[in-house]
């Protein structure tokens, strides 16, 4: 099998640079360790026609990364328009976030297409087309358009929506009929599953037996894959990372103090505003708290050019200052709030030394952090999870202390309860977690899905009376590739 995996962001980073988002963190050490071919976006545009779309291929362990510069014309309407200006939004369902123009629709149709044709490039009889999340709806389309009738599979990182918020996406109905050219479409969660086979039934008429849909492109099955992490390597840069100078300083800066951890994107599905509104009621309900605990939290700054992103870091920015202001001492500030991003080491070593972890979403697909946390702790002096029962981590880690983010007053008292909880109860929790983390591990959720979708290609060539794939036509001009690649394309 040649697999061919595709996401808008990638990673090249390792463990000691910083990443950013969970996809590009969790694929990365399944890439180099499957031997896949890893294709996203360089990050750059360009300007015209393209001859050669890949801007760079180098190797990754035993795979590899090309990356593409996408087309200039297109790529604002495209990542800031419509897949974060529309779908992202309604995927956590903020319709009322919604702003995006039917030429955003178009570029985001445009950079479908544009990155199908790039794909052919890797195209043998034996390659298995793996696509990630919401920017690439319609990428099945646009490859089946061209002739591929190789094993498409999808998976979804954000959460699917009730059928009804979805609605609200411009298109939606066309993007969903497009969705369907993938012989597999994974989601997180069982209600994630639901939501969009809701959709299907009653936006598109269409019938489902047992998750499978008939469409025009033939059968499309849809089933759940939570994704994991590797919680034995994340155990084992927790440890090595005690000594990092900046988790030390962090450990010395406490004086006996315990610390609570937030690490997300300042993102408004993120529920930031209202964990620190938490946090100081918190401190407003129990002032005897003051000096004795607080809140690190690690807001790494995304989408800046998007109106509500702008208008979310000013506002978190000025709540943070003001709770500061009112509960600080001379010698104690409630919040550190931090706008840049950490490896992923020193994050494990952050975690570990933090006795509260705290993921509070509005709606989160899975969310990472959840896991990472809970892998990096100590296991004989363990801290506690307060999550969100918006995550889709909270399907798997629900022996963590559970919240709703919309309830303040609740999440206050949950805080603090997870400061004092006592030794016996923090390990009985964590044990539990943990034993849900190494059942579900990344490459588990990896090699499920490669065979799954393996098996949905089979099932549907076999309705349709498909055979194997023929010799693909090459769009852009046939290159030998460097060394890296050898000869496993064209
Ligand atoms: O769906 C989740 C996700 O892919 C995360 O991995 C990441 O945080 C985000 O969406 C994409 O963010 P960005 O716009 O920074 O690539």
């Amino acid at each position: 099998m040649n697999l061919v995996v595709v996401s808008n962001r990638v990673s090249r980073a390792s463990a000691t640079e910083p990443m950013t988002g969970g996809l590009a963190a969790a694929l990365l050490p399944v890439v180099e360790k499957s031997g896949a071919i890893w294709v996203g976006s360089s990050g750059r545009v360009r300007e015209g026609a393209q001859k050669e779309p890949f801007a760079e291929i180098e190797s990754l362990g035993k795979g590899a990364l090309a990356l593409l510069d996408l087309p200039a014309a297109h790529y604002a309407g495209y990542y800031e328009g419509f897949a974060n200006s529309a779908l992202w939004p309604a995927l956590h369902s903020r319709t009322d976030l919604i702003r995006s123009s039917h030429d955003d629709y178009k570029s985001y149709r445009e950079v479908n297409s544009f990155m199908a044709r790039a794909l052919l490039r890797f195209r043998k009889p034996e390659t298995v087309f793996w696509i990630q999340d919401y920017h690439f709806l319609a990428l099945g389309a646009e490859l089946r358009e061209l002739g591929v009738t190789h094993p498409l599979g999808f998976f979804l990182h954000t959460p699917w929506p009730t059928r009804d918020i979805f609605g609200g996406v411009p298109h939606s109905r066309e993007l969903v009929e497009a969705m369907l050219a993938y012989d597999l479409i994974g989601f997180q969660t069982d209600d994630d599953r639901d939501n969009f086979l809701s959709f299907v039934e009653n936006d598109l008429g269409l019938d489902i037996a047992g998750g499978v849909v008939a469409s025009k492109f033939g059968m499309s099955r849809c089933a759940v894959f939570p994704i994991g992490i590797d919680p034995a390597k994340f155990a084992a840069h927790a440890a090595k990372a005690a000594s990092h100078p900046d988790v030390s300083r962090l450990r010395r800066s406490l004086n006996g103090e315990k610390l609570a951890i937030g690490v997300d994107r300042v993102d408004y599905s993120k529920g930031l505003i209202n964990r620190i509104e938490a946090f100081d009621r918190m401190l407003t309900l129990q002032p005897q708290l003051k000096r004795s605990v607080s809140l690190l939290q690690i807001a790494t700054l995304s989408r800046g050019a998007i109106e509500a992103y702008g208008d979310l870091q000013n506002q978190l920015a000025k709540l943070v200052s003001d709770v500061n202001g009112r509960h600080g001492e001379v010698d104690w500030t409630p919040i550190r709030y931090l706008n840049k991003g950490f490896s992923q080491t020193v994050l494990a070593g952050l975690y570990r030394t933090a006795q509260v972890g705290l993921v509070t979403p509005l709606h989160d697909g899975m969310n990472l952090v959840a896991k990472e946390y809970v892998a990096a702790q100590n296991p004989v002096d363990p801290g506690v999870l307060v999550l969100s029962k918006f995550a889709g981590a909270a399907n798997e880690l629900d022996t963590a202390l559970m919240v709703n983010p919309h309830d303040i007053d609740g999440m206050a008292r949950t805080i603090a309860t997870a400061f004092s909880m006592p030794l016996v109860e923090r390990r009985m929790r964590w044990e539990a977690m943990m034993t849900k983390l190494r059942a579900g591990t990344i490459q588990d959720w990896f090699s499920d899905f490669v065979d799954a979708l393996q098996n949905a290609h089979a099932a549907s060539a076999k309705a349709s009376g498909d055979l194997a794939p023929e010799d693909p036509p090459v769009v852009w001009p046939a290159r030998s590739f460097s060394s890296i690649v050898g000869n496993r394309f064209h």
